[in-house]
């Protein structure tokens, strides 16, 4: 990804490997800052106040935050309560805990004395991973956008942000927009806001005008009447968690876009690097992250003296609800794009065929 024509990841380690730098996606799209995560205790805070952001991103910034608790301490304690740290931070997206999993059973397995070294290099493999799969999704996704193109403007419309943002690089939900524009294609992206953080609007938007790539910011409720125009031909979604019937858990509204996408004959995609697939979980088990009114009943932007404030929208005394995510049955899902192609939600098993038959190998 380029950020005035410079090339970036969203989190890279220093370079003697005492710290890891992160973009902060609080402060965008108003401001371009870099930080700098020196301890565990400030990774597991970077990741729950969505500092760090995106189900593939924060998988592999709960990585390096073993790698940043095993400089602090590689004895076995510290290990588990770092673990238990980084996996309470958030718990919705599968890719924390996995990238987690991963990093414990590795480590545990070494001598104490080793685990430091072992675990930057374990945690670099994990992001390394992280941006062959998004981008093996680009070219899967091209190929869907290439078959569906008759020439004229092809429309996407996106919830969220699934960009390069929520990932190391090159996004899920992106990748096929950004694979279909640098091939030439005419594509244009409708942006949902995405109430209540606004990473439509926020992240999804700043990223595509990064990249060069036409979109128009809608409303959440605009969706289903663009639709109704025939204005959406594609609906590709990222996700934070998919069972292995097919049902997609994303960013709260996703389910609506779906059942409009459905009732429209709209194509609804979600592009998932394997790592958020949960082979284990069913529907109804998912656990769905409940955060802070705080975040409804207000909002943040730029103010008119360029300072980013956060202002009130609702009455004081009214409560607020913020459930961060819902759950997309796998009967609205036209397709699962991932890695190694794409699938009817119902042939997730033929990926967990191939998964298991080439482990080690990310695409
Ligand atoms: O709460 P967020 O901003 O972390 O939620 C992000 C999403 O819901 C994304 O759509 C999802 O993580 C897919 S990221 C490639």
């Amino acid at each position: 990804m380029y950020i005035d024509n410079k090339h970036y990841r969203t989190i890279w380690p220093s370079p003697r490997c005492q710290s890891v730098e992160i973009i902060n996606q609080t402060l965008l799209p108003f401001k371009f800052e870099v930080l700098q995560i020196t301890s565990l205790t400030m990774m597991v805070e970077a990741i729950r106040t969505m500092q760090v952001r995106g189900a593939p991103l924060i998988g592999a910034a709960a990585a390096y935050g073993m790698a940043l608790a095993m400089r602090e301490d590689d004895g076995d304690a510290s290990l588990q309560s770092a673990a238990a740290q980084l996996i309470a931070a958030r718990p919705t997206a599968v890719n924390l805990a996995w990238a987690v999993n991963r990093m414990v059973e590795t480590l545990t397995a070494l001598e104490p004395a080793k685990r430091n070294i072992n675990a930057w290099q374990q945690a670099a493999h994990i992001a390394e991973e992280d941006v062959k799969q998004n981008q093996a999704i680009g070219e899967h996704g091209l190929q869907l956008i290439k078959d569906a193109h008759d020439g004229s403007t092809f429309n996407v419309l996106t919830h969220c942000n699934a960009g390069w943002l929520a990932t190391v690089d090159y996004g899920t939900a992106l990748s096929p927009i950004y694979a279909a524009h640098d091939a030439g294609l005419a594509v244009h992206v409708w942006v949902d806001e995405t109430r209540p953080r606004n990473q439509g609007a926020s992240l999804t938007a700043w990223e595509l005008a990064q990249h060069g790539v036409p979109h128009t910011v809608i409303t959440d409720n605009a969706g289903g009447h663009l639709m109704q125009q025939g204005q959406v031909d594609m609906v590709i979604v990222g996700a934070d968690r998919v069972t292995a019937g097919g049902d997609v858990c994303n960013k709260i509204g996703t389910y609506l876009k779906a059942l409009a996408a459905h009732d429209n004959h709209v194509p609804f995609y979600a592009a998932v690097p394997s790592p958020t697939i949960d082979w284990q979980v069913k529907a109804n088990e998912i656990d769905i992250e409940n955060r802070h009114e705080d975040e409804v009943l207000t909002i943040t932007g730029l103010a008119q003296d360029q300072t980013i404030q956060q202002v009130r929208v609702v009455a004081e005394g009214s409560p607020a609800l913020n459930p961060a995510f819902d759950v997309t049955p796998a009967r609205l899902v036209t397709g699962i794009i991932t890695e190694r192609g794409v699938f009817k939600p119902s042939n997730l098993y033929q990926l967990a065929s191939q998964l298991e038959e080439s482990v080690g190998n990310p695409v």
